[in-house]
């Protein structure tokens, strides 16, 4: 069956843009390779809710090469790539995405999902594990696993498996030493200040940059806008992230304060109103918001509508918003993750990390789901281990192994 999606016509287009990201995300390839004869996802309904980039249709090539079909919505209305969705459209993914759906269409598109039926489900922030829990019970008691590739949606799956309402076992992709360390970090790091740039065009280096939240995005974003010549202020709740940012070499402070002193604010908490009308109106005349947060609230974009006269469109993605107070304030991609918005989210070498996890923890769901319980998982260590070495492979590093002496003396007391 064809999905529904906006410009068929820019299939070439996306092609040649996925074969990029393919050459850069060589341990899938590998991956597929060894599981390419036994095809384990043979005759497997795959629903998923993604990002549809580049790199996201590497990993779903790959489900589809090993035997899945796979139906696909995107997991923001602002962060399709209209080309590479025609060209999954073309050879068979059931794509149901575009640019700019309103939130409405959005959730319509992530319901075409469910209608599959699916067998595993493969999400990123929840919204697609949370409709099938509250509106589609029934499809939802018959579903073998699922995975999850964010903070926000992890957070969301726990709650739901402490009120005893989960429906089934989900792997928490996201907490994968070889998807945090180097997708939430360095992924995010480097894509927002892209995103950040691609929007503004304006020059980092010399601004006063606040990251709010000090985790593992906040940890990337203020390491990258330093390393860009920023000054670089963190603002926290938690009293230990703060120390860690402190020693780092950062500015800690509460965002009250901040407020009075940054050029552009980047918000990566998974929290929501981080920035409100009290921090706007104190912020200097041509401040410049932006998030990079799973969902669009942690930026209050209702308070920042109330307190101004007028807004217009100043550039793609920047929106000037004029003040009571005669002050400008620029929002960048309407609050939503701007990494992704403005640019193309993470480059393909750190997805191929994230969807390595993806790819060999679907295969272990079909293999294991007998014996798996109604719970929110970690990824297996071994699959975690084996991520890092398909990617050391691929790359050609070697490294150490311990002697059997060295392996004694890490067990031995005396
Ligand atoms: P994390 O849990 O490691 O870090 C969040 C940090 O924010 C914590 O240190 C917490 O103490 C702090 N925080 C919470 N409320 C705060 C407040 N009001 N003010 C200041 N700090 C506050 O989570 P992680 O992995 O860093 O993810 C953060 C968000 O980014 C999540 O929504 C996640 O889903 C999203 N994400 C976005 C990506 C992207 O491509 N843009 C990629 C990966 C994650």
């Amino acid at each position: 069956m064809k999905g529904r999606i906006k410009h068929p016509e820019w299939a070439d287009k996306g092609r040649i843009k996925v074969e990029w990201a393919e050459r850069h995300m060589p341990a899938i390839g590998e991956i597929v390779k060894k599981y390419l004869k036994t095809k384990p996802l043979e005759g497997i309904r795959i629903g998923a809710c993604l990002h549809v980039t580049k790199e996201t249709a590497v990993l779903v090539k790959a489900l589809q090469q090993l035997g899945a079909r796979v139906r696909l919505a995107g997991s923001n209305p602002l962060t399709t790539q209209d080309d590479v969705a025609a060209y999954l459209d073309s050879i068979g993914i059931e794509v149901f995405a575009w640019r700019g759906e309103t939130q409405d269409e959005y959730f319509e598109m992530i319901k075409q999902v469910t209608e599959i039926k699916p067998d595993i489900v493969v999400d990123d922030g929840a919204d697609l594990h949370v409709t099938l829990h509250e509106e589609k019970k029934e499809i939802a008691e018959k579903v073998l696993g699922g995975t999850e590739e964010t903070t926000t949606g992890v957070i969301r799956l726990k709650a739901l498996s402490k009120a005893g309402k989960l429906l089934y076992p989900v792997i928490a992709v996201n907490n994968a030493k070889t998807k945090t360390i180097f997708d939430n970090k360095y992924g995010t790091g480097q894509s927002t200040i892209d995103g950040i740039m691609r929007a503004t065009s304006l020059l980092i280096a010399g601004k006063c940059v606040v990251v709010c939240g000090y985790g593992w995005v906040g940890r990337g974003i203020a390491m990258r806008a330093k390393g860009m010549g920023a000054r670089v202020i963190v603002t926290e709740v938690d009293p230990i992230k703060a120390i860690e940012a402190l020693f780092d070499g950062f500015e800690v402070m509460t965002i009250e304060k901040a407020a009075e002193v940054g050029d552009i604010f980047i918000t990566a908490t998974g929290q929501i109103d981080v920035i409100r009308e009290e921090h706007m109106l104190k912020m200097k005349d041509g401040a410049i918001l932006a998030n990079s947060g799973h969902f669009n609230v942690e930026v209050s974009v209702s308070d920042l509508e109330r307190i101004s006269v007028s807004k217009r469109k100043v550039r793609e993605y920047v929106e000037e918003y004029t003040l009571k107070n005669g002050k400008k304030l620029y929002l960048l991609g309407e609050g939503r993750l701007i990494n992704l918005v403005a640019a193309e989210g993470h480059p393909p070498e750190v997805m191929m990390c994230s969807f390595s996890n993806q790819l060999l923890s679907i295969i272990y769901i079909i293999k294991n789901h007998e014996k798996l319980e109604r719970k929110v998982y970690n990824v297996p260590e071994e699959v975690d281990t084996s991520v890092a070495q398909y990617i050391l492979k691929a790359w050609g590093i070697k490294i150490d192994e311990l002697t059997e002496k060295q392996k004694k003396y890490a067990e031995s007391w005396r």
